[in-house]
C-alpha cells in the first residue's frame, strides 16, 4: 500500500472509480484531468500491485482554509482502514501548506459512514447545508481547525 501523488496517466482509472462511485454526482473527467494538470493536492492510495484503490482532491479555497472536494474508497477495499490512512496522509499534506487554520469538506447527511472517518479525525459539523447536491439532497459542512 501506498499513498502518493496522482499524475495525468492515472486520469482513465481515476475517472472510472469516481464514476463507478458517485454516479449522477460524479466530476466529469475534463474536470479530473484540469485538476491533475493544475497541481492541485490530488492523492491516490494504491495497492501492492499499484491498483488506485482510492483517492484524496483537496482545494486551497481561501488564504487560510482548504476544501476537501472529493474522497473515494473503492467499494471492494471499503472498511479496511484506507479511507483512514489515505485521510491522515491528506491531512498531514495540508497542514503543511503555511497559513492554514481550517480544514472543511461537505458530506451528504445521509453519508453515516464517511461522517464517522471526518470526526475520528476530530472534524466537527459546523452546519448543515439544505439542497447542496443536485437532487436536492443534503450536506453537513464539516471542519477541522489545526
Ligand atoms: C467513506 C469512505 C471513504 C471510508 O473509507 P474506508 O476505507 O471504508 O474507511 P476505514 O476502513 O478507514 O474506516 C474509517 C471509519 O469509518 C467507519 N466505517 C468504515 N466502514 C464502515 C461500515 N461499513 N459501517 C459503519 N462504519 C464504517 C468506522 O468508524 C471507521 O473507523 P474505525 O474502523 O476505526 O471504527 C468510503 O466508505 C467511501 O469511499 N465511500 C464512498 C464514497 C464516499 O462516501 N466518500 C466520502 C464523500 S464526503
Amino acid at each position: 500500500m501506498w499513498v502518493e501523488n496522482v499524475i495525468i496517466e492515472d486520469l482513465d482509472e481515476i475517472y472510472n472509480l469516481e464514476k463507478y462511485t458517485f454516479n449522477k454526482d460524479a466530476f466529469s473527467k475534463e474536470i479530473l484531468r484540469s485538476l491533475i494538470i493544475r497541481n492541485t493536492l490530488f492523492l491516490k492510495i494504491t495497492d501492492d500491485q499499484k491498483r488506485i484503490i482510492g483517492f484524496a482532491i483537496a482545494l486551497q479555497d481561501s488564504i487560510d482554509s482548504v476544501n476537501i472536494i472529493n474522497f473515494l474508497i473503492d467499494e471492494r477495499f471499503q472498511g479496511q482502514g484506507y479511507g483512514s490512512v489515505l485521510l491522515d496522509f491528506t491531512l498531514d499534506k495540508i497542514k503543511k501548506i503555511a497559513h492554514i487554520k481550517r480544514i472543511i469538506l461537505n458530506v451528504n447527511t445521509k453519508n453515516v459512514t464517511a461522517q464517522k472517518l471526518y470526526r475520528k479525525f476530530n472534524f466537527k459539523i459546523t452546519e448543515k447545508v439544505e439542497n447542496y447536491y443536485r437532487h436536492k439532497e443534503n450536506a453537513y459542512l464539516m471542519e477541522l481547525e489545526i
